[in-house]
């Protein structure tokens, strides 16, 4: 079964083709990164056009590459949420047009949904076969940090996720404030590395939750930075000791990630999970990745760092998983901005 898979919810325009789950002929990703990366951050309406001028294009390679013409494929999968708006219309339109001009199935995915599957990607793993359920799932990304219990496909349990930032967003705000550029989580990875070890930040458990909370983080971050005179800068272009730099960037992703492993792991045995599943953008993180593998008690399986930011072949995925369990979307689908994924637990 050969799906094409479309994903444009961020600032990725990406197209993929994918066979029964276990070959990926072609994972194509346009990375708007350059465009947004001047003003700190993603800007919606540069986001949209920039989808609209790469998507045709990037279909044309992603099926090039492949090998494969669009009369060939079984069905057409592409996210329509949660995500921006005017970018999610781009992705939806373009697979409308292709599945009904070639009499395609067509499928909506839930971009959330489509991470969880970049995990089964990984092994080109049959994705009916049963990894032994329950899955305890953390998304982090730019946009969720979400914990959601699976307990088999297509069935999610949201159970904890963050108060206020992503994970992904304190990585991209704090590079922001230690001058480090966008996406801020690569950067900080990089800089850390290596970095003298300086005074802790402080850790938000949110005990006796599963939910997370990185905006006091954030906070502690950009109290020190004007304690040190690094921020704010009066030029945007002033340098910044790499050695104070290096140091809070350590210091924060430490922080980052003894939340993020300690209270996943706590989750995983509370629900007697079979084990744990690492995705989203920030599942890149080389750090986050090592420590949970090393402490976690069940088996962690964590997609290669090239399918943990966003992609086509994790939506091609799920919508393959999708298409054996009967979905089909009819034409009046339309795009979810705040979709969310399983029956919440939590308000
Ligand atoms: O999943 P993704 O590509 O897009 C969303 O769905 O949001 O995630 C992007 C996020 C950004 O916030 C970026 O800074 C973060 O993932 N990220 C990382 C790393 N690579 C990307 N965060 C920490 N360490 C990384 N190596
Ligand atoms: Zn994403």
């Amino acid at each position: 079964m050969k799906i094409l898979g479309i994903e444009t919810s961020c600032d990725e325009t990406a197209a993929a083709v994918i066979e029964d789950g276990t070959v990926i002929h072609s994972n194509v990703i346009a990375s708007q990164v350059e465009m947004h990366a001047r003003y700190g951050g993603i800007v919606p309406e540069i986001a949209s056009r920039q989808h609209m001028t790469a998507m045709i294009p990037v279909v044309q390679t992603a099926l090039s590459e492949a090998s494969i013409n669009l009369e060939d494929l079984d069905g057409i999968a592409v996210t329509h949420g949660p995500g921006l708006a005017g970018s999610l219309l781009v992705g939806v339109n373009a697979a409308k047009g292709l599945a009904v001009s070639h009499n395609l199935p067509f499928i909506g995915i839930n971009h959330l949904e489509g991470h969880i599957y970049a995990a089964w990607l990984e092994d080109g793993v049959d994705p009916e076969s049963d990894p032994g359920f329950p899955i305890m799932c953390l998304i982090t990304s730019g946009g969720h940090t979400d914990l959601i219990v699976m307990r088999g496909h297509g069935d999610y349990q949201l159970v904890g996720r963050t108060r206020d930032d992503a994970a992904g967003e304190a990585f991209d705000k704090v590079a922001r404030v230690l001058g480090l550029r966008y996406p801020g989580g690569p950067e900080i990875q990089r800089v850390a590395e290596g970095a003298p070890e300086t005074e802790p930040f402080p850790r938000a458990w949110m005990q006796g939750t599963d939910e997370f909370s990185f905006s006091g983080l954030k906070t502690a971050v950009i109290n020190r930075a004007r304690k040190l005179g690094i921020f704010p800068r009066k030029n945007s272009d002033d340098e910044v000791d790499p050695v104070v730099v290096a140091g809070m960037a350590r210091a924060f992703q430490d922080s980052v990630v003894d939340v993020l492993v300690t209270k996943t792991i706590a989750a995983a045995v509370r629900e007697n999970c079979a084990g744990i599943v690492l995705v989203g953008g920030v599942a890149a993180n080389r750090q986050l990745r090592e420590t949970l593998v090393a402490s976690s008690p069940v088996p962690v399986a964590v997609p290669p760092v090239e399918l943990c930011t966003d992609n086509g072949a994790m939506i091609a995925m799920s919508g393959r998983v999708n298409y054996r369990n009967g979905r089909r979307d009819a034409w009046d689908l339309d795009v979810i901005p705040n979709l969310r994924i399983g029956a919440p637990t939590i308000s």
